[in-house]
Parts: C-alpha cells; sequence; structure tokens
C-alpha cells in the first residue's frame, strides 16, 4: 500500500540539504539558512511530546527548520507555535515554509525581537527555544525564565559550536537560581533546563 508523502518531511528535508550544502560551499552567514543539526530538531520533539507541551516559543526562525520539528510535536500535544524572526528575507522564506509544509494551522510566525515577544507569554510557555544571534543570548536568557511556566523548559542552541560567544549566558544559566540545567552534547551543545 502506498503511504501519502509527509509535507513536514519533505519540507524538512528540503532545508536541511539546501543548509548542509551552503555550509559546504561556505556561503556568507547572512545568506544561509544556519538551521540546528536533525539531532536537535529530534530532541526538542521528544522533550515537547515528553511535556506535553502546547505553549511553544522560539526566538530564530530563520527559514523555519527548526519551527517544523517543533510544530510537529505541537501537533501531537494540540499545542501551539509561535515563532519570531527580524529579518524579512528570512520571514518571507519562513512563510514559504509553513504554506508549503501546511503547518499553519499549529505555527504563528511573527515579525519582530524574539525578546520582545517573551513578555507576552509570562509565566506560561511550556518550552522556550532561544536559537538567534549570541552576543544576544543574555538578555533573551532572563526574559525567557520570565515566560516560562514553573516545569517549563529552556533550550538554548551552540553552546559548544559558539562556547567563546556564550561564556557568559553558559555561566548565568547553569548559575541562574529559578532553573535546573545543564549542556549536552548534542547538535552544537545544547543548554537545557527546567524553570523551577
Ligand atoms: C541561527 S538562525 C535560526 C535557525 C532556526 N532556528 C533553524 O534551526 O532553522 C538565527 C535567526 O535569528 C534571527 N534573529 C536574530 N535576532 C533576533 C531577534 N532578536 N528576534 C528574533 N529573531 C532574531 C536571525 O535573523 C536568524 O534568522
Amino acid at each position: 500500500m502506498e503511504h501519502a508523502t509527509d509535507p513536514i518531511k519533505t519540507v524538512m528535508a528540503e532545508l536541511h540539504a539546501r543548509d548542509a550544502a551552503d555550509r559546504e560551499k561556505d556561503t556568507p552567514q547572512a545568506a544561509r539558512l544556519r538551521a540546528i543539526a536533525p539531532e536537535v530538531g529530534q530532541l526538542l520533539l521528544t522533550l515537547a511530546i515528553a511535556t506535553r507541551a502546547t505553549t511553544i516559543v522560539e526566538v530564530g526562525t530563520s527559514s523555519g527548520y527548526s519551527t517544523l520539528w517543533l510544530a510537529t510535536a505541537a501537533r501531537q500535544t494540540g499545542g501551539r507555535v509561535t515563532t519570531f524572526e527580524v529579518d524579512p528575507s528570512k520571514l518571507s522564506l519562513a512563510r514559504g515554509t509553513f504554506a508549503t509544509a501546511r503547518v499553519e494551522d499549529v505555527v504563528e510566525l511573527r515579525e519582530g525581537d524574539g525578546g520582545e515577544g517573551l513578555t507576552h507569554f509570562v509565566g506560561r510557555a511550556d518550552l522556550v527555544f532561544i536559537d538567534s544571534e549570541k552576543d544576544d543570548y543574555l538578555r533573551l536568557l532572563h526574559l525567557a525564565v520570565a515566560a516560562l511556566r514553573p516545569g517549563g523548559l529552556l533550550v538554548a542552541d551552540n553552546l559548544t559550536s559558539h562556547a567563546d560567544a556564550l561564556v557568559e549566558f553558559r555561566a548565568q544559566a547553569l548559575a541562574h537560581p529559578l532553573l535546573s540545567g545543564l549542556v549536552i552534547p548534542v547538535g552544537g551543545g545544547e543548554f537545557l533546563a527546567v524553570r523551577l
């Protein structure tokens, strides 16, 4: 029996291939998708389903690759992903991604600063994923902690791949009195913590 192809998986594979090719060619950062590694997507999916996360917030959409993993989880949990992006070219790319993958029912793409966006979720986000500019992570750390409900999860990408830029974030995140977490060797190195 033939199975219909899942549009999410098809779009994910295309974006992953494009990102990998751009990295190979050394395409300038601004033109790249800068997507998470697939195993980070699998981690996000697993965490979101295991914790029945319904209010999911992402800072840094780019092409929407990581959002598709979160959207897959949201489909399972009956939840919704709100994702923030500042770059107009990435916003238009992400709009195309979400339309082609047919996830517009579970994804809300918002134009603007994710830090400001987080202030609209105070105390009620189940999962926050930070994947924007590394020099902005410290500001986002405090806004994300405020957005999370107790028991909610914070995940931040690139702790190992961008270790130098994230020294202060790592120190403050690991010592944060309202978080209990660690850095795990998945993809670019993920900070994973629960809001106490
Ligand atoms: C590493 S890429 C995100 C990749 C994406 N999470 C994925 O895995 O497919 C970082 C993105 O964050 C966006 N960005 C930078 N600062 C931001 C901010 N303050 N709020 C929202 N997005 C931001 C950038 O324009 C860029 O597209």
